[in-house]
């Protein structure tokens, strides 16, 4: 049997893209093993998942450290410790300074809750219903040393509502962020991912044919 490819996973909230990997991971449809979780927050509903699991927990409160970089030294400590060899960050609400990036290389991958370039930072499913948006999504994308700019390796459309509320909407995208992070992850674990400069190539993957109008008569 092939090496499972050692992630940690990095949370603030509950957890719920961590709890898709778990369950993926847990039923053989993973090649990852999560040997870490690590929240900066104290009560997320991350580490009580991941505590349910039987998974390793890490909690690094950001409040205790003064300087982002010596927080981001803490991570990076308990990461390598860990000999992590992928690091997840799933709605870590944290900016990664360029002591985390550095340490790990090409190995940082994040998912944003909107179809990057459009809407990224914070509060991103109202920014997209105040636009007026036909369609949003989800992004995995590799972390660079910008906010949400980095290598897109794959992405999810939905559609917006014409009675949307900013809850309906943000479940409609989370619905799909469960699926393509797990995708994302095992992609990377059997080696089919290469960065060619912004583009993400995945070896034998199938690309969509599929045209999306909204609305229609
Ligand atoms: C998810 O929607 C994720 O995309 C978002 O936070 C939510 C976390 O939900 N991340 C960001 O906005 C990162 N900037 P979860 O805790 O249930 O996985």
């Amino acid at each position: 049997m092939q090496k499972k490819l050692r992630l940690a996973v990095l949370a603030s909230g509950s957890g719920t893209n961590l709890q898709s990997i778990i369950d993926q991971s847990q039923s053989g449809a993973l090649d990852a093993e999560i040997v870490l979780v690590i929240s900066n927050n104290p009560g997320s509903g991350a580490l009580e998942r991941a505590e349910q699991a039987g998974i390793k927990t890490l909690c690094i409160n950001h409040r205790d450290f003064s300087a982002r970089e010596d927080f981001d030294q803490a991570v990076v400590a308990a990461l390598k410790s860990a000999e992590v060899e992928l690091i997840a960050l799933a709605g870590f609400m944290r900016i990664i300074s360029s002591v985390f990036l550095q340490a790990f290389p090409q190995r940082i991958i994040n998912i944003h809750p909107a179809l990057l370039p459009a809407f990224p930072g914070l509060n991103v499913q109202k920014k997209a219903l105040d636009y007026g948006a036909r369609f949003s999504g989800c992004t995995v994308h590799f972390v660079d040393d910008g906010v949400d700019t980095g290598p897109i390796i794959i992405q999810a459309v939905v559609p917006i509502h014409a009675d949307d509320t900013e809850a309906a909407l943000a479940a409609r995208i989370l619905e799909q962020e469960h699926e393509i992070y797990p995708q994302a992850i095992q992609w990377i674990a059997e080696g089919r991912v290469e960065v060619e400069g912004r583009y993400v190539r995945i070896r034998a993957a199938m690309h969509s044919e599929q045209i999306l109008i909204n609305p229609t008569s």
